[in-house]
């Protein structure tokens, strides 16, 4: 087992916006009903950013709680690292927004992107610089405007996401959240199952792309479905041999809300009970890298991380990329 040992969390804190876009607001919009979106999801409502705002409004919001939890000012900050697929801009990076909207004027900035994966992905780069000695007080965000990319004419994708923040404060300090250990992993070759195909380098912004509505996610659910369960399956059997422990030692996952169906599955596959896993989902959606930040604050908040209990990460995007931890709280 290979403890990282004096990093810990120091802070935590999410945001949501105040508007709800509910199942029975979809009913009016596309071909669906609360019924069908509650069946194959578990979605009940999501949040929905007003127009104007973007990924870095909500990163502002969840990190100025997780600051004010560690009890640290922004100025103390080395590094700000961003896991978005809805940046403000191309570049400047969302991080490069956040770090002047609070005052960050020490830290250096940059975005990650691995989808859902993303901000686990993030948190191993922070306990990467921290053990290394680069660093020593990192933000690690999870942000989302996925109303942005959605096709709200679409009924087989605009009923799953939403928008939403989390933010994390990761210091040189013992305390809650040793890791034992990370899995990250990738696989390229499905990449078009879960993907926002216009507006990049290979298919700039054009009216013709506009038309065909590529500057929109586009997801084959149900391939994704199959794919995130099975891969998730074998992440938690990694995870736990990686880090040296079994899956009955877990007190507690915080898993990647994409779809209770996947949830229920994959604690049914490894051999858990629905006690130890963190759901939300039915209240936001997928909101992506955000998804995994938001639902370690309500947990913590609704005293659900006890000192001395090992608890999952894990996630599953597009990429596809996955990625977990184990932290000792
Ligand atoms: O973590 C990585 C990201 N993962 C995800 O986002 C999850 C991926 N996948 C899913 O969550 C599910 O595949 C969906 C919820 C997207 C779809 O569920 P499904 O059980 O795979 O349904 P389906 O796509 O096979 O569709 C079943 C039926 C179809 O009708 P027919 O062909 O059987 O007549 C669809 O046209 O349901 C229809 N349908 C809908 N009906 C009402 C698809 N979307 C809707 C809808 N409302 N919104």
């Amino acid at each position: 087992m290979t403890t990282i040992q004096n990093i810990s969390i120091t802070g935590i804190g999410s945001f949501l916006p105040e508007k709800k876009l509910t199942n029975s607001d979809l009913e009016r919009m596309v071909d669906t009903s609360d019924e069908w979106i509650s069946k194959r999801t578990g979605i009940k409502e999501r949040r929905i950013v007003e127009s104007g705002t973007a990924s870095s409004d909500l990163a502002v919001k969840a990190s100025l709680i997780a600051l004010e939890d560690a009890n640290i000012s922004p100025s103390e900050l080395d590094l700000i690292i961003t896991s978005t697929i809805t940046p403000d801009y191309f570049f400047p990076s969302t991080s490069c927004c956040v770090q002047e909207k609070i005052g960050a004027v020490n830290a250096g900035a940059f975005d990650l992107l691995a989808a859902c994966a993303g901000f686990v992905y993030a948190l191993s780069v922070a306990y990467g610089f921290i053990s290394a000695g680069i660093m020593n007080n990192v933000l690690v965000i999870g942000s989302e405007c996925l109303s942005k990319i959605t096709d709200f004419t679409d009924r087989s994708s605009c009923i799953l996401f939403g928008d939403g923040a989390g933010a994390a404060v990761v210091q040189k300090s013992p305390g809650a959240g040793e890791s034992l250990g990370f899995v990250l992993g990738a696989d390229g070759s499905q990449s078009e199952l879960l993907i926002l195909p216009g507006g990049g380098s290979k298919i700039p912004i054009s009216q013709q792309v506009i038309d065909e509505r590529l500057h929109y996610m586009k997801i084959r659910g149900t391939e994704v479905f199959k794919i995130a369960t099975n891969t998730l399956v074998n992440l938690f059997n990694e995870t736990v041999k990686k880090c040296g422990i079994e899956l009955d030692d877990i007190d507690l996952v915080i898993l990647h809300q994409s779809n209770l169906r996947i949830i229920k599955a994959v604690m049914k596959k490894v051999g858990m009970s629905m006690d130890k896993v963190f759901v939300n989902i039915d209240k936001y959606g997928n909101t992506s890298s955000a998804s995994v930040p938001i639902a370690l604050d309500e947990a913590k908040r609704e005293g659900r991380l006890k000192k001395g209990d090992l608890v999952m990460l894990a996630a599953i995007g597009g990429g596809f990329t996955w990625s977990s931890t184990v932290l000792r709280w």
